[in-house]
């Protein structure tokens, strides 16, 4: 679990809050490494989850220039791959339950997701300097308490940010059971704090207020 950030990072620019839908991942250039890990996409709803997270870090890339938005954009599109390697079963039985966040099929989905990476991006003509920055983010990005570095701390915020979306909602509250209300306050009282950029926590706020007035949260509770 991450530790709540003693001061947020800001920016001088102001981040886009409107719905993503409005502006997904742009550019190509990835397309050939989305190719390449199609069947881990199949896993966990990561189909969804990746697409939406990677729109959710060129936000965040967008008001944070110094930070090298490639490592960025790569680093999220992969993060959850190794999903696609561990058994299927686990991930419902081990992955939401107890505390999940501790689960052993944690590390694991992480120590794979390295592997996927270091398969599938040097045949892409990545360097290996840059596999090696990719894999030291995805290696620990849900067990780790602490960032790496800008670039890992808006990998993070953006891992986290597709759930406010109502999509996110929809989706997470049925892996852990939730109604979209109950999900949708805790997405306030334990996700939000956990957003280490000022970037990050508007635009969450922002999606959430949406949501909770599509899905009727103050009353379908
Ligand atoms: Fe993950
Ligand atoms: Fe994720």
């Amino acid at each position: 679990m991450s530790a709540p950030p003693a001061a947020r990072l800001t920016t001088n620019l102001t981040v886009d809050t409107s719905p993503i839908v409005l502006t997904p991942a742009a550019g190509t250039d990835l397309d050939d490494v989305w190719r390449a890990v199609v069947p881990e996409s199949r896993a966990r709803s990561n189909d969804v989850h990746l697409p939406m997270s990677l729109a959710y870090a060129e936000r965040l890339c967008a008001v944070h220039p110094r930070a090298d938005a490639r490592l960025v954009r790569v680093a999220t599109l992969l993060h959850d791959t190794g999903w696609g390697r561990v058994d299927e079963e686990r991930i419902l039985s081990e992955g939401f339950t107890g505390d999940w966040r501790k689960a052993e099929i944690r590390y694991e989905h992480e120590r794979q997701g390295c592997l996927v990476a270091r398969e599938v991006l040097p045949p892409l003509g990545y360097a290996p300097e840059f596999v090696d920055r990719v894999t030291a983010i995805i290696d620990g990005h849900d067990t780790r308490p602490y960032s790496l570095s800008l670039e890992d701390s808006l990998v993070r915020d953006a891992d986290r940010l597709w759930r406010f979306d109502y999509a996110g909602i929809a989706l997470a509250a049925g892996w852990f059971r939730l109604d979209p209300a109950t999900y949708a306050d805790r997405l306030e009282t334990e996700i939000l704090p956990e957003l280490l950029t000022e970037a990050a926590h508007t635009l969450a706020v922002a999606h959430l207020a949406r949501s909770r007035a599509l899905l009727k949260t103050d009353v379908l509770r």
